[in-house]
């Protein structure tokens, strides 16, 4: 064991003072072995942030990280190879100290999926480990892997007693989406990791939840007395929720050919940042009253019909992002020219409840849009009256309230003011909270919020199985739509979109918002 001993399964951190506010936060002796390590994700997002965990004092000392994949891998090697992803995309400055200590816990398991041999060479690596470094029996396995290969690590950790902890120890698998492509294979995806195992040590991954400004729903909510009394149809007009995405899909085919844009986004991110705004107040942030509440929301929400008027999708074709002429999807490298994946997904959701009936969510992502941001915007109905004389509101819109996730994270409300003259004319203004400029602190990114909870044993962010079936449920009507009808429309690069998304708003005679 290191300068950290876990004493009687309680950990001691020697660093410790009294008013040290991450003292709760600091995870306890562990290790976590990372399946898909040498893939795009933990390359840009995993590995950074086990370091800027490091780097911030939230990891144990004798934290262990094992990459397991198919590369002839040395120790050195697999240091190498997280060091410089570490250097390209970590958050927190790098630290020749942290470093060294977090490398030190590094090691590489080569091997396939099938390959049983290579199975137990991991599981004698982390009964070693338990005993050189502190790791005591507690382990996250990460997948971050393609759903296919779920089942085989499953069974294979099962197969080698890996999967079960011993008395005072735990074990907890961490599963990266997609989680399905539809109900029926989310559920079977479910059965599978929940034979072995339970449903509290299976961490769900929608890296959504671990923004700061989509927890952050829930403090404006729940934690003011501003806006509660106007969360409701009696003053909600209706919600736009925008997930939108300047960049293309050059390199990334092979995941999202035949996935597309709702499956890839709206099932997970939007569905449960939907979840957040809707919900009831949970009578306290307990994994269990959390979770409770926006399943029930979840089950009360449902596509809009028909179809084609109520939901729009589309494809990228060739233009300019900016001032780079780019190509279209479908001349995207590994892309079918003949491809039905779309880029673009828009629908319309209702939410029956007293609380929100009547008040259509459109719900839209996209690649190759305009902008990257990603907003939910609460339009406000017009007031019953207005002692205006005509033509002294035309620069007036609806109210708003707008929840920026990302980029220029803050709140944005909009209402009316009178222009300064002789006249009562009264147009739109902004009021405008940035977290930049109200906070010196940086957010931390998602992923380090979502291993550390992981690690922590708090699943308040991670989606069920519940919810994430629940979630397909609400889709699947809208994808079996579309897989018999036609093909996606083209929309230009650079856009925000195909015209039947503007259509699709305009029978309700809303306008999406231009972000
Ligand atoms: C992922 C999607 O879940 O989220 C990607 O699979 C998308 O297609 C990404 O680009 C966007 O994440 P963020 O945090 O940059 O908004």
């Amino acid at each position: 064991m290191t300068s950290a001993q876990a004493d009687g399964g309680q950990w001691v951190n020697p660093l410790r003072t009294p008013d040290d506010k991450r003292l709760p936060r600091i995870a306890g002796p562990s290790g976590m072995v990372i399946f898909g390590v040498t893939g795009d994700l933990a390359k840009r997002k995993l590995l950074p942030a086990v370091y800027d965990l490091a780097n911030r004092g939230l990891l144990p000392a004798g934290f262990t990280l094992v990459g397991f994949g198919r590369r002839d891998w040395s120790k050195q090697d697999f240091e190498d190879y997280v060091r410089t992803s570490v250097e390209n995309g970590s958050r927190t400055r790098f630290n020749e100290n942290v470093w060294n200590r977090l490398a030190e816990g590094m090691h590489f398991v080569k091997g396939a999926f099938d390959d049983d041999e290579a199975f137990e060479r991991l599981a004698s690596l982390m009964s070693e480990m338990d005993t050189t470094r502190g790791t005591a029996g507690n382990w996250a396995f990460y997948l971050s892997v393609p759903p296919e290969h779920f089942s085989s690590v499953v069974h294979q950790l099962d197969r080698c007693g890996m999967a079960a902890p011993r008395e005072r120890q735990w074990r907890r698998i961490i599963i990266e989406k997609p989680f399905g492509h539809d109900l029926a294979s989310a559920h079977e995806l479910n059965e599978v990791v929940n034979q072995v195992f339970p449903e509290h040590a299976v961490f769900r991954i929608d890296h959504y939840l671990g923004k700061e400004t989509v927890q952050n729903i829930m403090a404006l909510r729940f934690a003011n007395q501003l806006f509660e009394p106007i969360w409701n149809a009696n003053y909600i007009d209706h919600v736009q929720i925008t997930m939108a995405e300047d960049i293309g899909l050059g390199g990334r085919a092979g995941y999202y050919d035949g996935i597309g844009a709702a499956r890839d986004v709206i099932q997970n991110h939007l569905i449960q940042l939907l979840a957040l705004v809707a919900m009831e107040e949970p009578a306290s942030f307990s994994p269990r009253q959390l979770k409770a509440e926006k399943l029930k929301v979840l089950r009360a929400t449902s596509p809009v019909e028909p179809f084609d008027q109520t939901t729009a999708r589309g494809q990228y074709a060739a233009g300019w992002q900016g001032s780079e002429r780019v190509v279209g999807l479908r001349e995207e490298q590994g892309f079918d020219p003949n491809s039905l994946t779309e880029t673009y997904a828009a629908c319309t959701l209702r939410v029956n409840t007293r609380r929100w009936a009547g008040v259509p969510f459109y719900l839209r992502t996209g690649k190759r849009l305009g902008r990257r941001v990603t907003e939910i915007a609460l339009v406000l109905k017009r007031p019953p009256y207005q002692p205006f004389q005509e033509g002294q509101t035309d620069l007036l819109t609806n109210n708003a309230v707008v929840l920026r996730i990302q980029p220029d994270e803050g709140v944005l409300m909009r209402f009316g003011s009178k222009v300064p003259g002789s006249t009562m004319e009264v147009r739109d203004v902004n009021m405008d909270f940035s977290y930049t400029e109200a906070f010196t602190e940086q957010s931390p990114e998602a992923y380090e919020r979502l291993i550390l909870d992981a690690l922590l044993d708090e699943s308040s962010l991670f989606p069920t199985n519940q919810e994430v079936e629940r979630s397909w449920e609400i889709l699947d009507p809208i994808l079996n739509y579309w897989s018999q009808h036609g093909r996606p429309d083209e929309y230009p690069a650079g856009t925000w979109g195909p015209d039947s998304a503007n259509r699709m708003l305009e029978a309700n005679r809303h306008v999406w918002r231009r972000p």
